[in-house]
């Protein structure tokens, strides 16, 4: 018999050689036109793209690979309802977007909601933890009551994060870029830990990018 088909879950990033995905300001944009282009082929993919209420706010872009409207549905995590509906991702108009906020958020910040329905969103409350965590898992089951088989999540590394303390990753796409940033506080997971030696991963594939400088490598977690 045939089942509904599993959600999967892919994660794609990419850091300095020092292990950096933006810089102190939280700037970061792909530099190799070959890695621009993995990320459109990753979004095409998808049907949905989950991006952190900070990278929406560091990076002013749709999220939208070019020429596509519609599809993928873009997914914004902000509990707070900081993100502004003036960014790029809003305005640019080019299909749904999903902002899962906090109960309370929706509750007390009524002007912001309006702002951003206006703008074309959808406000969502989902349960929050002691530590204002919105859980993964609840996130995905809304997801695949909409006919979600595919998300693409774009970090930051708090957004990632909280993907893998749940569990939820199945493919982990990494660049190597070939500089150094230091003392940033951006990192492809970030904002929590895991006890050494870490969570394990599987290397699936590794490529040398077409530039002849970066390197893509694709995990996945041992389960
Ligand atoms: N190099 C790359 O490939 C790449 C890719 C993406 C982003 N970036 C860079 O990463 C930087 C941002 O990364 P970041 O880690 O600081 O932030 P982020 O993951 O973009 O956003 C984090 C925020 O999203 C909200 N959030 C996400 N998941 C949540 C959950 N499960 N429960 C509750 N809240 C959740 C929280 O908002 P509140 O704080 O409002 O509660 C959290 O602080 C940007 O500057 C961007 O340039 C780089």
């Amino acid at each position: 018999m045939l089942g509904v088909p599993e959600l999967k879950v892919r994660i794609s990033m990419a850091m300095t050689a020092d292990g950096k995905t933006a810089d102190e300001e939280g700037e970061w944009y792909p530099l190799c036109p070959y890695e621009r282009e993995r990320l459109y082929l990753h979004m095409r993919w998808a049907d949905a793209v989950v991006i952190g209420a900070e990278t929406v706010m560091n990076t002013d872009i749709s999220f939208m690979p070019p020429g596509s409207s519609g599809k993928p549905l873009r997914v914004i995590i902000d509990p707070s309802l900081r993100t502004d509906p003036r960014r790029r991702i809003y305005s640019s108009k080019k299909g749904p977007i999903l902002v899962i906020t906090s109960r309370r958020s929706l509750l007390e910040r009524e002007d912001k909601v309006g702002k951003l329905v206006e703008a074309g969103a959808e406000v969502v409350p989902l349960e929050q933890d002691k530590e204002g965590k919105i859980r993964i898992a609840e996130l995905i089951k809304l997801l695949e009551g909409m006919g979600i088989e595919k998300v693409l999540v774009l970090g930051g590394g708090k957004t990632n994060y909280h993907f893998f303390s749940e569990n939820l990753v199945d493919e982990y796409y990494i660049t190597i870029v070939p500089r150094i940033l230091g003392g940033s506080k951006y990192s492809p997971v970030s904002g929590g830990s895991f006890p050494f030696p870490g969570l394990e991963l599987k290397l699936i594939e590794w490529k040398l990018c077409e530039c002849g400088n970066e390197i893509v490598l694709k995990y996945s977690p041992v389960r």
